[in-house]
């Protein structure tokens, strides 16, 4: 498989005389003058560790989350979405014994996380979209169940209202596993979404922010993400009445060596003496990464309305080319009771599938790409194709829709710095490559 050879070697060779030609990487970060203004600001300071940028940011996330009138609604920033998606089932008590559902179309973390609560990860097929839905997760659920995550693929997020109704239609199931803690007062599983991929993304009649919904969403500050800070992660939460103050206090403790005071507080004078109330992990954000995240955020309608116009000169671009769907940034509301209403994703993968594409015409559509300067991108390989998840018994063929949508996607680079002449090349490159005779 390859571009036509008479092109494919002009741009070979162009690109070998002219080091200034367009290669397209495939991701790359937007950090401008702000940025470096608000982090050395803080560098310049009395305090660089967890302080007072790191609240001001979780104050903002959650301005950016949820209503104003959302008295419930609290989020805490980590130093990962690993960290949060850990901390979030941990706080809850949920440990040995218990079953955590999770679709296999995600990142390694999303299952990881349960078993480093040790729990067990209950791996679940997705629907058309790659996502986690009521008809996936219904045979997954036992009476162990103590909480599910959905993952928010690609940014477009699952549709938690027909995810919470499903649960709902199975408390028999649940009571009858005797749940404690937060899930006994809850009479169903939590309710988690990996939000890794979707600040930014919206859902429900009127449309509000999709982390909004669940119990926990779980946001990635990670170095590739819409808003970035370098690493790091936020849990949003919003609990019924009375649940929400005490969830908050208990993942503070927890991530910050289950001290009793924080670091700064400890700077008083005076103040040097702590209690050790639990044996906690340190999953804390510091206040340099905070400052990155306030401004990043500031900027967020900015970047996410660059990758907007980039995708859908995609979407232009692509949409003749033969055997390619995209996959959608928009689902209109589904008729049925239980369903959120429309749903919006954020801009954060632009994913396509090639129909009759093998996942060795994918593998040599990639290197063929790299050749030609253009990095493409899988998300994901499902994760019973990696070894830690075979080696507990996940097949791939038990999950067969992942496994169809998963061996001809490729994720095309979308970035908010993307050069007009990046998104051309591009586009001339994969749709030659899927135009291509011997592509299948
Ligand atoms: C779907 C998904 N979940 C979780 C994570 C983990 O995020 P973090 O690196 O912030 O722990 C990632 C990271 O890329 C991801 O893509």
């Amino acid at each position: 498989m390859g571009l036509n050879p008479l092109r494919a070697l002009w741009n070979r060779l162009n690109r070998s005389l002219n080091p200034a030609s367009i290669d397209v990487p495939f991701h790359l970060h937007d950090i401008g003058p702000r940025e470096v203004r608000a982090v050395t600001r803080v560098l310049r300071s009395a305090w660089i560790n967890t302080g007072p940028e790191t609240r001001a940011f979780e104050q903002e996330l959650k301005a950016f989350v949820f209503p104003a009138d959302a008295p419930n609604a609290s989020v805490v920033c980590l130093s990962s979405a690993t960290a949060g998606l850990f901390l979030a089932l941990k706080a809850a008590g949920i440990g040995p014994g218990d079953e955590v559902v999770v679709p296999v179309c995600t990142y390694t973390a999303s299952a990881a996380a349960v078993v480093h609560a040790g729990a067990t990860p209950i791996p679940a097929d997705v629907d058309g979209w790659s996502l986690l839905g009521p008809a996936q997760l219904a045979p997954c659920l036992s009476p162990r169940t103590r909480a599910v995550i959905g993952v928010d693929l690609g940014g477009l997020p699952c549709d938690v209202v027909a995810l919470k109704a499903c649960l709902e239609a199975h408390r028999g199931l649940f009571l009858g596993g005797s749940p404690t803690g937060l899930c006994a007062r809850l009479g169903r599983p939590l309710l988690l979404v990996d939000a890794a991929h979707s600040i930014g993304a919206r859902m429900g009649r009127p449309l509000r922010a999709a982390a909004s919904f669940p119990d926990f969403a779980v946001f990635s500050f990670h170095a590739v993400k819409n808003v970035s800070t370098a690493d790091g992660g936020a849990i949003c939460m919003n609990l019924p009445d009375g649940e929400t103050a005490p969830f908050e206090k208990a993942l503070r403790l927890w991530s910050l060596h289950g001290q009793s005071r924080t670091a700064l507080e400890k700077m008083a004078p005076g103040a040097w003496k702590y209690d050790i109330a639990v044996p906690g992990y340190k999953f804390n954000l510091t206040d340099i990464e905070a400052a990155l995240g306030r401004v990043q955020l500031a900027r967020f309608p900015e970047i996410e309305a660059a990758k907007q116009t980039i995708a859908q000169r995609y979407d232009r671009a692509l949409a003749e080319v033969p055997r390619l769907s995209i996959r959608p940034r928009m689902l209109e509301a589904d008729t049925g009771p239980a369903c959120v209403g429309a749903r919006l994703a954020s801009h954060h993968l632009y994913m396509v599938n090639v129909a009759g594409w093998s996942p060795e015409d994918r593998d040599r559509a990639i290197a063929a790409a790299a050749a030609e300067g253009v990095a493409l991108n899988v998300h994901y390989l499902p994760l019973p194709m990696h070894t830690a998840w075979k080696e507990r018994g996940w097949q791939m063929d038990a999950f067969p829709m992942a496994k169809a949508l998963s061996e001809n996607e490729v994720s095309l680079p979308l970035y908010s710095r993307m050069t007009g002449s990046q998104v051309d090349r591009v586009i001339e490159v994969f749709s030659g490559l899927v135009k291509s005779p011997s592509a299948h």
